[in-house]
């Protein structure tokens, strides 16, 4: 068992803050870190705990949050140089003039060779500064960055917390940047909280989720008044806003840690036996068996980065695309032992199926929505066209508009008698780099967003969700929800941290230049807006009415697309290739979609 015993006099503890606070010090820095280490603490790392079994684990687990200590720069004001518009006007008019010259296919060489130069991009260089201002530390050691760092906000609401999600893009900043230890120990940390006591109202949801969001506390100790304890407290939904439950934390767990192993060659991580179990726990929730008929994972509506009712509960793309690319990475990084045997076979049965039902039924283009547009419906029958009784009526005047002659994309959301047509980035843009959409399907979607780049895009990349919902549909849908407006938030606003997934999406698919140009209309205005969470509008024109701002999601998401645009090749560490094993069954499935089942129902009525 790990036993953190950091303590310290909450006298010193008051000076430090108060220290920090008046010299607006970088808390991060190796000086600052050494006057911590300094102090005393014999805390132990996260990399202590080895070769434990489930059980110990478990235990360790909830007895990780007695003792710890922390040294928390989290409320710390920015250090962020004050950046005049000028400046930035001409830096991005020389970087622009460059990449006109140099063409599309020199382009992210271009850049890289900037860099190389050293030629100083302000833009940045403010970036990263804010970056690390963001970085939580906990025993000394850096675990991860808070969702938002706006010293003027007077409503931090959770924002003050290290969100899984939102960690993942400065995860792979550093990781790309070659500082490993940050996500190395927030992958650790995190695994220390998966699955312990959380409960809403005497519930507890299944073992190994992961939690939504973590907080450094720092509290008195018991029978100790002059002294404090530190301990990272998780929400796994249970504080969260209505109460949503994190499904995707896991999922981005898995692919961070995959991503972990491949740009830092450590692969003693991932090997771990407590990493290992986590892997596994995090798929036993997923493939457990339940009631549904479809290959897909259920989930309640606000589960993944739409954290709020937005009618997306069911079978949301982007939890589909998440739990794709995590059993591809699960399956990649899981020890190929026997005790391993069962859930590698429930793995690779998921995927194949996982991948042919949203192939085929979430594809949509002009072919397809002409299809639906002429179903017939009740039809009952094994070989019914029509599987999920769509009636044709379904089919929204919007999007007679907004599907171009050429490209497609996968709907947001399939039930019976029910597709949910508006289009979803995310889901969208993590089914091209996990290989669930196909080659050409992966193209035809990029082409849609070249198509339709002023809904999409606009004057800032990119719309969470095209079209917003409105009147009628939007109080029923949303339950009047005054944050989930028109073209607001959740709502069809528009969020510069997708920038970075575009950005991996655009290279594999070999086309750099539409997530270049991304990345330029951005720049225009992101830092003089203060690096906002979101923006409003149907052209993304306002800063978003209850957006936070120096949002670390967008800072980090902002420099993870330079710095992949800098480095194509380095986007190998998110994407998932697709797998011939599974391309050859997707073709035996295409051929004869009933086979399985048949053989299924014959040995029921044996
Ligand atoms: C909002 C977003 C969610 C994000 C959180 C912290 O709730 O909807 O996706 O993780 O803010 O930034």
């Amino acid at each position: 068992m790990q036993v953190h015993s950091c303590l310290r006099k909450s006298q010193n503890c008051r000076r430090r803050v108060y220290a920090l606070q008046s010299g607006g010090s970088v808390f991060h820095e190796k000086t600052d870190v050494g006057r911590l280490e300094s102090m005393g603490c014999q805390c132990q790392q996260a990399e202590g705990v080895s070769g434990l079994t489930t059980g110990d684990q478990n235990e360790s687990r909830f007895k990780e949050k007695t003792r710890r200590l922390t040294s928390n720069p989290i409320n710390g004001t920015s250090s962020a140089p004050s950046i005049e518009g000028y400046e930035v006007g001409q830096q991005l008019k020389h970087e622009k003039e460059d990449l006109v010259i140099n063409g599309k296919a020199a382009a992210a060489g271009t850049t890289k060779d900037e860099l190389d130069k050293g030629r100083v991009n302000v833009i940045e260089d403010e970036a990263w500064n804010l970056l690390r201002d963001s970085i939580v530390y906990y025993c000394n050691n850096q675990v991860g960055t808070i969702a938002a760092n706006d010293p003027s906000s007077s409503n931090i609401l959770n924002y003050d917390q290290v969100f899984i999600r939102d960690f993942i893009p400065s995860g792979i900043a550093f990781l790309l940047k070659g500082e490993y230890d940050i996500v190395r120990n927030f992958i650790l940390h995190t695994l220390q909280l998966q699955s312990w006591e959380k409960t809403m109202d005497c519930h507890s949801p299944g073992q190994g989720l992961m939690p939504a969001s973590f907080k450094v506390r720092t509290v008195p100790l018991d029978g100790d008044d002059s002294a404090t304890e530190d301990v990272l407290d998780p929400d796994f939904g249970e504080a969260a806003i209505g109460r949503v439950a994190p499904v995707d934390s896991g999922l981005w767990w898995i692919i961070l840690l995959r991503a972990y192993g491949k740009c830092s060659g450590d692969l003693s991580l991932q090997e771990r036996i407590d990493v290992q179990t986590g892997i596994k726990m995090i798929l036993k929730l997923c493939l457990a068996d339940g009631f549904d008929m479809f290959p897909t994972l259920l989930v309640t509506d606000g589960s993944c980065m739409i954290d709020r009712r937005m009618g997306i509960h069911g079978h949301p793309l982007e939890i589909q695309a998440l739990f794709y690319s995590a059993l591809l990475s699960a399956r990649e990084m899981l020890a190929p032992e026997d005790a391993s045997a069962d859930i590698i076979r429930a793995l690779t049965n998921r995927l194949i199926a996982l991948s042919f039902h949203i192939r085929e039924y979430y594809w949509i283009d002009m072919k397809k929505v002409n299809e639906i547009y002429r179903y017939k419906t009740e039809e009952y029958s094994y070989d019914a066209v029509n599987k999920f009784n769509i009636y044709p009526d379904q089919i929204p005047s919007w999007l007679v508009e907004f599907m171009p002659s050429k490209g497609g994309y996968l709907i947001g959301n399939l039930q019976p008698a029910h597709m949910d047509f508006r289009f979803f980035s995310l889901g969208n843009l993590w089914s091209i780099v996990s290989s669930l959409a196909t080659v050409d399907q992966s193209h035809a979607i990029l082409d849609l967003i070249e198509a339709k780049w002023d809904e999409l895009v606009a004057d800032m990349p990119f719309k969470i969700c095209y079209p917003a919902l409105e009147g009628q549909e939007w109080q029923i849908i949303t339950g009047s929800d005054p944050k989930n407006t028109p073209w607001s938030y959740h709502n069809g606003g528009s969020w510069p941290t997708l920038l970075w997934q575009l950005t991996v999406a655009c290279i594999k698919m070999n086309r750099p230049e539409v997530a270049l140009k991304a990345v330029e209309v951005a720049e225009r205005r992101i830092s003089q807006d203060k690096w906002p969470e979101y923006y409003d509008t149907k052209r993304a024109r306002f800063i978003g009415k209850q957006a936070q701002l120096y949002q670390t999601w967008s800072i980090a998401g902002y420099l993870v697309a330079k710095l992949l645009l800098a480095n194509p090749s380095a986007a190998k560490s998110l994407v998932n290739k697709e797998d011939s094993e599974l391309v050859n069954a997707f073709s035996l499935i295409s051929a004869n979609p009933r086979r399985k089942r048949v053989r299924r129902r014959q040995s029921f009525i044996i």
